[in-house]
């Protein structure tokens, strides 16, 4: 995975970098999905509001990547926190042709400090953590016309992802 990043970082494409139109919720519940023993090990609740009509375009592994990255963060989060009640809570809305992606979790908050740098390459506060994950997490979502922030309160930390609703423009394909 840390390989895989780096590589996308100093050569963004592959042979699955083609943008379609993707079904935002389907992708949504898939991360969820593939990260369920990860949740159930961390005993993390999942909640979800995800409107199930939200059509997205743009590349479908980085999209993925993206959102997967977010997750990570927050189990391994949530995985150093002594709180009896973990839980993520993934959202997901279309309003007046914006997309709105929302990820929290209730575990620390983030210093006001680290805010600030937390999209910068090579941020990292884990012993084993290459800071890359949300640099490229933030590349893919600027690459996709969107913006990516952060929001953090003692109570919750909550990634924002937002992006056009874009319709397929008819892309030329190399
Ligand atoms: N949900 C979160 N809650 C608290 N801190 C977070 C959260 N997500 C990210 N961070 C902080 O931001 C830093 C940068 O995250 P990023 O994903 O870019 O790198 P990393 O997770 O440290 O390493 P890598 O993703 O390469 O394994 C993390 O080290 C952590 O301190
Ligand atoms: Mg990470």
């Amino acid at each position: 995975e840390k390989v895989s990043q780096f590589l996308f970082l100093s050569k963004m494409r592959g042979s699955d970098d083609r943008p379609l139109s993707l079904n935002l919720s389907g992708l949504l519940r898939y991360t969820i999905e593939i990260l369920y023993p990860r949740l159930l090990e961390s005993k993390i609740e999942v909640e979800t509001a995800i409107n199930p009509d939200i059509p997205l375009f743009g590349v479908e592994e980085q999209i993925k990547q993206v959102i997967l990255n977010i997750m990570i963060n927050s189990i391994e989060e949530l995985n150093e926190n002594k709180i009896d009640h973990r839980k993520i809570e993934m959202r997901a809305k279309e309003n007046h042709g914006r997309i709105t992606i929302e990820i929290s979790n209730n575990g620390r908050q983030i210093s006001s400090h680290l805010v600030e740098s937390i999209f910068q390459p090579f941020i990292s506060t884990k012993k084993l953590g290459t800071g890359l994950g949300l640099s490229v997490c933030k590349q893919i979502i600027e690459k996709h016309e969107g913006v990516i922030s952060v929001r953090s309160n003692p109570e919750q930390t909550t990634f924002v992802i937002e992006l056009p609703v874009m319709v397929d423009k008819g892309v030329k394909e190399e």
